[in-house]
């Protein structure tokens, strides 16, 4: 099968494009001919080594994906070969930037017709993260005032109409670029970060959702009214330190199972939430998609069209 995958850590152009042997599914798991993958935040941190370093090389990246089922491992009996589905590799396996992937049967969802493979891909880790950052974590409710850090990101476009969706007060930030695009996703309000203090014009949120780390993971405690929650998932694996002792300082626990997965399906089905702005390249380009996930400054998502 053709994947894009890399043979030592570095940037970007340690990608290449080229063959590798098939997946076979083990018991418990699908093979799936994967017609979208989606690029990550997570994607060029694993290829520049920020995590704990990869002991196998040649390896291929990818989160989250969306195909179509070629074989079934033995013990699979929920799904049939030509399902349709989508998911989010398990925590502590990748390979989705490729033509095939064998992943665990139990936490793949069946792709309904009206979402494309694409839509699929873009969606399935943010709307997991979104997911279980507003609705589990933070257990946002309607009437609360929430700040959510990098609206323009994909996970973050997610939670606020997530957010909304709840009944919540949605404060965002982005540059002004971005500015419309998040009115269109319903923002109540919308700071340039550039030019305005986040800390000296909002006041009182009982609740933070922190998509950028960076300074502004510190910096976001000083909006909060006490009780008040605050979740990041770009500051590292734990939750930071909090310099208060009437605040919440959390780190979503983003696993991987069907439930969340077909809970997006619901509330996109239903018009709460849109498929995010995509953009689309082959697999033969993932140098060039990396080069723009790790500018910081993408709308929406990059997806990989694969067939
Ligand atoms: N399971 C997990 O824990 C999990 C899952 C998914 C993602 N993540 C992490 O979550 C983060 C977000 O990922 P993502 O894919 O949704 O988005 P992303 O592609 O990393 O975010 C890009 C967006 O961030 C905005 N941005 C950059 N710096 C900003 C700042 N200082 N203030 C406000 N906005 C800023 C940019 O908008 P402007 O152009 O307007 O600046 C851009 O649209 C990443 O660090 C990723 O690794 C964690």
């Amino acid at each position: 099968m053709k994947a894009a995958f890399m043979r030592k850590h570095g940037g970007a152009e340690v990608l290449e494009y080229g063959d590798m042997p098939d997946p076979v599914a083990g018991p418990g798991e699908v093979l799936i001919d994967v017609h979208a993958a989606s690029v990550n935040g997570a994607d060029w941190k694993v290829r520049e080594g920020s995590y704990a370093p990869l002991e196998t090389f040649p390896y291929i990246l990818g989160r989250d994906f969306s195909g179509v089922i070629c074989a079934l491992g033995d013990g699979v009996d929920d799904l049939k070969i030509g399902d349709a589905v989508f998911g989010v590799c398990d925590v502590g396996q990748e390979a989705a930037y490729a033509e095939k992937i064998a992943m665990k049967a139990s936490i793949v969802a069946k792709k309904p017709d009206d979402i494309s493979h694409v839509d699929a891909a873009a969606l399935a880790l943010i709307s997991l993260t979104a997911l279980v950052s507003i609705e589990d974590t933070i257990k946002l409710k309607a009437g609360e005032k929430i700040l959510i850090q990098g609206g323009a990101g994909g996970v973050a476009g997610f939670a606020i109409e997530l957010a909304k969706h709840i009944g919540a007060y949605v404060i965002t930030t982005a540059s002004p670029a971005n500015h419309d695009y998040l009115r269109g996703l319903g923002a109540d309000e919308i700071i340039d970060y550039r030019s305005q203090d986040f800390t000296k014009v909002v006041s009182d949120c009982d609740a933070v959702f922190d998509t950028t780390g960076g300074d502004t993971t510190q910096r976001s405690f000083a909006v909060l009214k006490p009780g008040g929650r605050a979740a990041f998932i770009a500051s590292g694996s734990t939750a930071p330190d909090c310099p208060r002792d009437d605040v919440q300082s959390l780190r979503p626990r983003v696993g991987r199972d069907r439930e969340h997965l077909e809970r997006m399906v619901e509330l996109v089905q239903a018009g709460a939430v849109h498929v995010p702005e995509v953009t689309c390249y082959p697999l033969s380009e993932v140098v060039a998609a990396h080069k723009i996930s790790e500018s910081r400054h993408l709308r929406g998502k990059l997806v990989f069209k694969i067939r």
